[in-house]
């Protein structure tokens, strides 16, 4: 019996991390539309199906995935990755607060009122320009990004970061992620992962979502007990 009460104990959910892009607001579309800005311009086939391979990864990974090993000099692959961060930071200056994606900022609210710790754990370094500009910097306790850590997702570091931050171990925290690399680093991490998009792009996820309108912090944690 003491045992069973362990566990239950050991695993009680304390903690949500969120990723950003695609999750909190749909920023990911302004990742591929830049990407396919510059893909173009080099002739390379990408379509959104190979945007996913590109999902979570660095800025610089996600280029060499997109590239498909082809190499370019390296000032040319500087330059490029420069003007693919400069149109998607023109694409932000559109986000305001209305631009949560479904059910997003209800979601973190009774995330809060219900006691839970909110952190958000993304490889982007316009994350915190992008809080800013949806106005949510109220509805986390911490934010964890790619400047924080040396290795980018598939690599746990932001999520372990992010619970050493709130202060909760990794068997208590749930990471919500779009992206196959995100599910991967969560898992790595010790956390359960909810996905947010399809089964297909994320097979390996413990819970899928197409977003979270109406579903309740309740619900995730008695499903994932
Ligand atoms: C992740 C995105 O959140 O951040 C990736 O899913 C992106 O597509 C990565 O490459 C890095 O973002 P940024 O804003 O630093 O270029
Ligand atoms: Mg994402």
């Amino acid at each position: 019996m003491k045992i069973i009460y362990f566990i239950i104990m050991k695993n009680q959910k304390k903690a949500f991390i969120f990723d950003l892009d695609g999750v909190v607001t749909d920023t990911a579309e302004y990742h591929f539309q830049a990407w396919k800005t510059i893909a173009d311009e080099l002739n390379v086939p990408f379509d959104r199906h190979k945007n996913e391979e590109l999902k979570g990864v660095s800025r610089e990974e996600s280029f060499k995935r997109l590239l498909s090993g082809k190499v370019l000099p390296p000032d040319q692959f500087k330059s490029l990755m420069n003007k693919k961060n400069d149109l998607y930071r023109s694409f932000l200056k559109k986000l305001t607060r209305n631009d949560m994606l479904p059910g997003m900022r209800e979601f973190l609210t009774q995330s809060r009122h219900d006691g839970f710790k909110t952190a958000i754990g993304s490889s982007s370094k316009n994350a915190a320009e992008i809080i800013e500009r949806l106005e949510a910097n109220d509805l986390f306790d911490s934010i964890v990004c790619g400047a924080d850590v040396p290795n980018a997702k598939p690599a746990p570091d932001l999520f372990l970061l992010a619970a050493n931050k709130l202060n909760v171990p990794p068997e208590q925290c749930v990471v919500f992620e779009d992206a196959y690399s995100g599910i991967t680093a969560a898992h790595t991490a010790g956390m359960k992962a909810v996905g947010i998009g399809t089964k297909e792009a994320l097979p390996e996820a413990d819970l899928i979502y197409k977003n979270l309108n109406s579903v309740t912090p309740e619900q995730i944690v008695n499903l994932l007990v």
